[in-house]
């Protein structure tokens, strides 16, 4: 069995949870560096964080005016598009913002363009030499069934993509061109959550928790960063997961 640090909570907890790990990661940044970097995926399970960071009485508690708001990934889609990642994030979160710092992956652009401007907003916006990686200090993931994670598809040459900071990999499910921060850059960060619901996850879960697998999400492995897995209930019973602690 892998040695992954997880956490089991009821689902409304669960987002309160990564509410609050984002508003202590963040907090700390503030007093380390007086900035934070957050990635956040796309997909369904960041909604209902999207939601609570929303309401006012979560929007204090995170430093919006000095934290730069990136993706994980993005549909090559226009950011009007209902598949758009930054379209989702706008919709149930950044209009509520009164200040926000955001670089979006520019989907209305050609993938291989979108994602050299990425790149380029990368080495910008973290004042990178040549060749470094960013640190993002937080770098929300979610878990495809089939083990996917951000836009990196198993058997596709961008999980391995090694050289480049950002790129291009097709996905099986529609808009299929997607643009996608590497594993060397997601391995790169300070603090690493996956956020994981639903007991349809069940086998894959269990597939990298208790397999030496090498889908991409088992090769997230944060080089000097820390990793944790934030499940709900009927996914840790279908994974069949000990339950290490559960918050009440
Ligand atoms: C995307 C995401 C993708 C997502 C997983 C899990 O653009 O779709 O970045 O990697 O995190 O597919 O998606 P769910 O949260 O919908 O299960």
């Amino acid at each position: 069995m892998n040695t992954f640090a997880y956490e089991v909570h009821h689902p409304e907890l669960l987002t309160l949870r990564a509410a609050a790990l984002l508003a202590s990661i963040t907090t700390m940044a503030m007093g380390a560096r007086n900035v934070a970097h957050v990635a956040f995926s796309g997909g369904a399970t960041p909604r209902a964080l999207f939601k609570l960071l929303a309401t006012s009485e979560w929007q204090s508690r995170i430093p919006w005016a000095r934290t730069h708001i990136w993706w994980v990934d993005e549909r090559c889609v226009p950011p009007g598009d209902p598949e758009s990642n930054f379209g989702m994030a706008q919709a149930l979160l950044l209009r509520h913002l009164p200040v926000m710092i955001t670089h979006r992956i520019r989907g209305e652009e050609h993938p291989w363009q979108a994602a050299y401007l990425y790149e380029r907003e990368l080495v910008t916006g973290f004042n990178l030499w040549a060749g470094a990686l960013p640190r993002f200090d937080l770098i929300f993931l979610g878990v495809g069934p089939d083990g996917h994670i951000a836009s990196l598809f198993p058997g596709s040459a961008a999980v391995a993509e090694q050289k480049h900071r950002v790129t291009v990999d097709n996905a099986p499910a529609p808009p299929h061109a997607r643009v996608s921060l590497t594993l060397p850059v997601i391995n790169h960060a300070r603090n690493i959550i996956f956020m994981a619901t639903g007991a349809n996850k069940g086998p894959i879960i269990k597939q990298l928790f208790y397999t030496d697998s090498d889908l991409p999400a088992a090769r997230v492995r944060p080089t000097h960063g820390h990793l944790l897995w934030l499940l709900d209930e009927a996914l840790q019973k279908a994974a069949s997961l000990p339950l290490l602690h559960q918050c009440q």
